[in-house]
């Protein structure tokens, strides 16, 4: 009688903490004409997303759901294949695990990302798409059906083909295949906003961050790069994260 009572009131629990968090759904989809495989990262010590890397050929979408409340993030891959000894390795932004699962690892930059903040109880979503740690894929972050400002945030051009010399990140066959950020190529406080470059008033765009910002004025293109105002939306939409937009 007791355990049955306890097991009732386990599954009435589980349903109630399942039932009462509104996840987030978020929609992939490739609109290249390249296979990308997006990795999904879960930022602290929380657990990872039901997938943290996939294979998402041309044309093709998946779905996924995160908890609330969630923070991390979203990039895609390219250029990747099975090396000579069974390691999964990608041309830009992959993430060392050796597998098509990053299993929590992040990016090796240059990477264009996808950061969302969801927060617990319904409230608004932070979301952006950054070039902070650098550009390879075009990308956009589109909510449908919420409240609130709901902005399309993005970066729709090729930043690959303004990338000044000195950034360019090159593949085998000595094609650009991402574009640095300032930061990740030269390390400086005035390009990483670090000190004593740590504020906004002493780290102004620099001549690298506004080759970003003019290419994709809608995308983060340096740490205090907030002008633009955050990317917010309520209600819980369904976020489609398109690649090559
Ligand atoms: C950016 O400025 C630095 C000096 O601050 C200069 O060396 C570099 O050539 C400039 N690069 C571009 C792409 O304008």
């Amino acid at each position: 009688m007791m355990t049955t009572l306890l097991v009732v009131l386990s599954l009435s629990l589980t349903i109630l903490s399942f039932g009462g968090a509104h996840a987030a759904t978020m929609s992939f989809k490739n609109n290249c004409p390249y296979t990308v495989w997006p990795a999904t990262q879960t930022s602290g010590k929380k657990p990872q997303l039901s997938t943290t890397g996939f294979k998402l050929a041309p044309h093709a979408r998946f779905k996924l759901h995160t908890p609330e409340p969630w923070n991390g993030r979203f990039w895609a891959r390219t250029g990747c294949s099975m090396d000579s000894y069974g390691k999964f390795v990608c041309a830009t932004a992959d993430c060392a695990s050796g597998q098509v699962k990053c299993n929590g690892n992040g990016a090796i930059p240059p990477v264009t990302l996808a950061e969302f903040n969801i927060p617990a109880g319904g409230g608004k979503d932070f979301y952006d798409v950054s070039l902070v740690d650098g550009f390879n894929v075009p990308m956009s972050v589109n909510p449908q059906g919420g409240t609130g400002d709901c902005k399309t945030a993005s970066c729709p051009k090729n930043v690959n083909k303004v990338c000044p010399r000195e950034l360019q990140k090159k593949g085998a066959n000595g094609k650009v295949v991402a574009c640095l950020s300032a930061c990740v190529a030269f390390k400086k406080p005035k390009y990483c906003c670090t000190p004593p470059h740590n504020t906004p008033e002493t780290c102004p765009p620099t001549n690298y961050s506004k080759i970003f910002s003019r290419a994709c004025p809608n995308a983060y293109s340096y740490a205090y790069d907030d002008k633009k105002g955050t990317f917010t939306c309520k209600g819980r939409p369904n976020y489609v994260i398109t690649f090559c937009p």
